[in-house]
């Protein structure tokens, strides 16, 4: 589905979306963004900007209250639960809360979504191994998960999103309890990954990552657009 898109469109196109919690809790309002296949971004902007409601939206977990969000072509709001599924499956997802599951060892947490996706276990075994030692954690490789430290359960987290090199990456606060040194490795596994061909959206208020960065940044601000960047092919439209 996503592979399969054509190069040079908004494989996220998000278009005038309002995003109201109830009972009256404007999250975001009236957003406009295109987001090219192959791009890396940064989503950024304060606490309660509306970063953690777009990238939830991107991916299902909400609804927009308004407006339209097309990913690979597809209005979300209008495709069924199975295609859903198979496109859930070509996004890896950083949570901001990790979201790995506390009983399930670091190899098993990281492994889930390539056993999904039928790879074979030796396969498994090499990308697991590659990642961990990426982000510095092949010393945690077979403890459980709920015994990590924070840092240490958002480089699963991480690794997971990132285990298959999916398509679409959502990376919520991905540094958000890291030192500046594991940040780093952090940014240089989502470089590879984009240069791979991933498509890469990181919400972040963690302005060493993104300060020297030749990527695209976009800010959000009580949940409108403010002071963007603009992309060459793919304007951002403030509307
Ligand atoms: N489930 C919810 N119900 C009600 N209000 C919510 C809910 N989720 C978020 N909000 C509100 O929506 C606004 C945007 O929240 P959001 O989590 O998207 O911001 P954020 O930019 O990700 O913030 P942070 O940097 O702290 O993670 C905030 O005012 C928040 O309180
Ligand atoms: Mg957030």
């Amino acid at each position: 589905m996503i592979k399969s898109f054509p190069d040079k469109m908004p494989l996220v196109d998000i278009i005038k979306v309002t995003k109201v919690y109830p009972p009256d809790i404007i999250a975001v309002q009236n957003v406009s963004l295109a987001i090219g296949k192959g791009e890396l971004v940064f989503l950024t902007g304060m606490s309660g900007a509306g970063k953690t409601t777009l990238l939830k939206m991107i991916c299902c977990i909400e609804k927009p209250t308004k407006g339209l969000i097309e990913v690979a072509g597809y209005d979300l709001s209008r495709i069924n639960q199975t295609k859903i599924q198979k496109l859930r499956r070509q996004v890896g997802v950083v949570y901001q809360d990790f979201k790995v599951l506390p009983k399930q060892t670091v190899f098993q947490n990281i492994a889930i979504p390539m056993e999904v996706a039928y790879r074979s276990p030796k396969e498994i075994r090499q990308r697991i191994d590659e990642l961990l030692e990426s982000l510095r954690i092949s010393h945690k490789r077979d403890i459980e998960a709920g015994k990590l430290s924070r840092g240490e359960q958002q480089r699963v987290a991480i690794a997971r999103a990132a285990a298959n090199a999916p398509p679409l990456i959502l990376a919520d606060e991905p540094t958000g309890n890291l030192d500046p040194e594991v940040s780093s490795y952090v940014m240089e596994l989502f470089n590879q990954l984009n240069k791979a061909g991933s498509t890469i959206i990181i919400a972040t208020h963690d302005e060493s990552i993104y300060k020297k960065s030749r990527h695209r940044k976009v800010k959000l601000r009580h949940g409108l657009f403010s002071g963007h960047v603009s992309h060459k092919q793919l304007p951002l439209i403030n509307s």
